[in-house]
C-alpha cells in the first residue's frame, strides 16, 4: 500500500543543503535562483523516494490510472456545421452551473473533432445507456464519425439528438477555454430530456454497468 510522507521543513533543508552544498553556502545567489535550486532538490528528492508525488513530471499513464478510478458515463458529444454532422465519445463532461443552465466538454485539441466544435456554435450531449456501448465505440474512433444506421432528431441547435439515449442537453457554446492540451467548451442548455434507463458507465479504462439492486 503506498504511504504517503512528508518532508518535515527543518528536514527537507538539510537534505537540501547535503545535496546541494556549495549552492546554499555562497552568499552570490539570487533568492530567485536559490528558489530554483531549492525547487529543483525538492523535485529530486520527491522523485528518488516517491515518484508518485512529483508534480512537475507527473506522468500521464498514472494521471489516467488514477483519474480512471473516478468512475463516469459516457456520452456522445454532437455538432453540427450546416448540412455535416459530428459525433466524439466523450466522458470528460459535466454539469457546470444551474442559473444560468450550463455544461462543459472538454475535447483535446490535435483531432479532428476540435476542429469541429470550434467552428460550430452548438453541442448536444447524449448520455449513452447500457445498451449503447457500441455508438459509444464507433464515435470514438479517429476521423469522420458515421452516423449511418443510427435514429437521430433534432431539437433547438440542429445538433444531433441520438434515440434511445439516456438523455440529452442541447446546447449553444458560450464560452470556450484554453486548458493544457484540451479546450473547454461551455454550453448552455436551451433544451434536454431523460428515460429512466441504466447508464453505460467508463471505469479503470473500461466499460462498466451498475449493478442490479439486488433488495
Ligand atoms: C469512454 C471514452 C471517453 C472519452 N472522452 C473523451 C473526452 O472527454 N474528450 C476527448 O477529447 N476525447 C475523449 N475520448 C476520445 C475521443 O472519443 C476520440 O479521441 C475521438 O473520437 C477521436 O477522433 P478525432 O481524433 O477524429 O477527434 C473518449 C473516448 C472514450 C472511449
Amino acid at each position: 500500500m503506498l504511504a504517503r510522507q512528508r518532508l518535515h521543513p527543518t528536514e527537507y533543508q538539510k537534505s537540501v543543503r547535503r545535496s546541494q552544498p556549495h549552492k546554499l553556502k555562497d552568499p552570490g545567489p539570487q533568492r530567485e535562483e536559490v528558489e530554483q535550486n531549492v525547487c529543483y532538490n525538492l523535485g529530486l528528492i520527491i522523485s528518488r523516494n516517491h515518484s508518485w508525488m512529483t508534480s512537475m513530471t507527473f506522468d500521464p499513464q498514472d494521471q489516467r490510472r488514477i483519474m480512471g478510478k473516478f468512475a463516469t458515463g459516457v456520452t456522445v458529444a454532437s455538432t453540427r456545421k450546416g448540412n455535416d454532422t459530428w459525433g466524439m465519445t466523450a466522458n470528460a463532461v459535466t454539469s457546470l452551473s444551474l442559473d444560468p443552465p450550463l455544461v462543459l466538454l472538454c475535447v483535446k485539441r490535435d483531432g479532428q473533432s476540435h476542429t469541429q466544435f470550434s467552428e460550430s456554435d452548438c453541442f448536444a450531449l447524449n448520455i449513452l445507456s447500457a445498451k449503447q456501448q457500441a455508438v459509444s465505440d464507433r464515435f470514438a474512433f479517429k476521423g469522420p464519425k458515421d452516423f449511418s444506421g443510427l435514429e437521430f432528431t433534432t431539437a433547438e441547435t440542429g445538433a444531433p439528438i441520438l434515440a434511445d439515449s439516456l438523455g440529452w442537453v442541447d446546447c449553444k457554446i458560450v464560452n470556450t477555454i484554453r486548458a493544457g492540451d484540451h479546450d473547454m467548451f461551455i454550453g448552455e442548455i436551451l433544451a434536454g430530456d431523460a428515460t429512466e434507463e441504466q447508464p453505460l458507465l467508463y471505469f479503470s479504462g473500461g466499460y462498466s454497468q451498475l449493478l442490479a439492486n439486488s433488495e
